[in-house]
């Protein structure tokens, strides 16, 4: 039995291997619509969300199986004071597949190690986001036909970004990946994700500067500023509306260039980039779904 808990846990081929099914059932979707008859999702969500949670019940539901589960933290038994242990134990009574949001760091990890199902960490606080990694992955894939010889840039909140680290660390294995890192100085890419990258001697620059390196990249990855992570609001107030993006900005961008966003947007891209085709953050939403469908039939083993 496997669980999901870092993007690491799945081995390059193996990424492979989802994108293609996650392709598949793009391409004949009737073809799945049976494959977890009788199976049970448990969407666990101690934090809010939309597309992640939504995607999750969508593709159970598309798969031909069915899902319980809660969408905040107060609906559940850890308003009593359960531990995440015992959530998990209980819910692996209950489902086959477990997918977990919690806001602290390593809560899906403790509930995996108390499962007797897959666990799948749907976020966890300001760490890892691994099924949105694979959501970005599908779409760079689809997008630009490969997985490497791309400059990519990140801009926004480094720091406290879940997507950033886990699609850092996944792109960490492609060759000849350049990372761009954008953001202001309080909001940088935290050590450990760096160390990956001076580990495995990748190239990586870091700037402030948007406009500057905006002619050379191939896709351009914009966050939200996480104000939930922030320890006082005044540093939110005046960090928020860093960089935003707007149609000027994109002069001169490549013509090719993929313009991301894990969402939720707040202000970061204004909306009449929505229009551009080199705008992907709804179809990022769309193949979250497929890809996720994909993640719960390798996990559960369904052939
Ligand atoms: C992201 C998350 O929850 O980390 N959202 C998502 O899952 N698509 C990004 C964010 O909340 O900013």
């Amino acid at each position: 039995m496997r669980s999901l808990i870092d993007i690491l846990d799945l081995n390059t081929d193996e990424i492979s291997q989802l994108i293609d099914k996650a392709n598949d059932i793009i391409a004949n979707p009737a073809k799945y619509c049976e494959k977890c008859k009788g199976k049970k999702l448990a969407t666990l969500f101690f934090e809010p969300s939309t597309r992640t949670r939504l995607s999750f019940e969508a593709a159970m539901y598309e798969l031909g199986g069915n899902v319980l589960g809660f969408s905040a933290a107060q609906n559940s038994s850890a308003a009593k004071g359960e531990s995440v242990a015992d959530t998990a134990k209980t819910t692996s009574c209950y489902a086959d597949i477990i997918a977990m949001r919690h806001p602290k760091e390593g809560a899906p990890l403790v509930a995996a190690m108390n499962s007797s199902v897959p666990v799948i960490n749907a976020g966890d606080g300001g760490h890892n986001h691994p099924t949105q990694t694979l959501t970005d992955l599908l779409t760079i894939y689809r997008e630009k036909g490969r997985l490497d010889n791309l400059t990519v840039g990140f801009c926004g909140d480094l720091k406290f970004g879940r997507t950033v680290h886990s699609l850092i660390s996944a792109l960490s294995r492609y060759q000849n990946i350049k990372f761009v890192l954008v953001s202001p100085e309080e909001l940088k890419l935290p050590s450990y994700v760096k160390d990956v990258l001076k580990a495995k001697n990748l190239e990586f620059v870091q700037t402030t500067d948007l406009d500057s390196v905006m002619p050379e990249l191939d896709i351009l990855y914009m966050t939200r500023v996480q104000r939930e992570r922030f320890f006082n609001e005044e540093d939110y107030l005046r960090l928020k509306d860093s960089y935003i993006l707007y149609t000027e900005r994109l002069i001169n961008a490549k013509s090719d260039l993929a313009i991301m966003h894990p969402l939720p947007r707040v202000n970061e891209i204004s909306v009449a980039i929505d229009e551009d085709p080199r705008a992907c953050y709804f179809k990022q939403v769309l193949n979250g779904k497929f890809i996720r469908m994909a993640l719960i039939l390798m996990l559960l083993e369904v052939e």
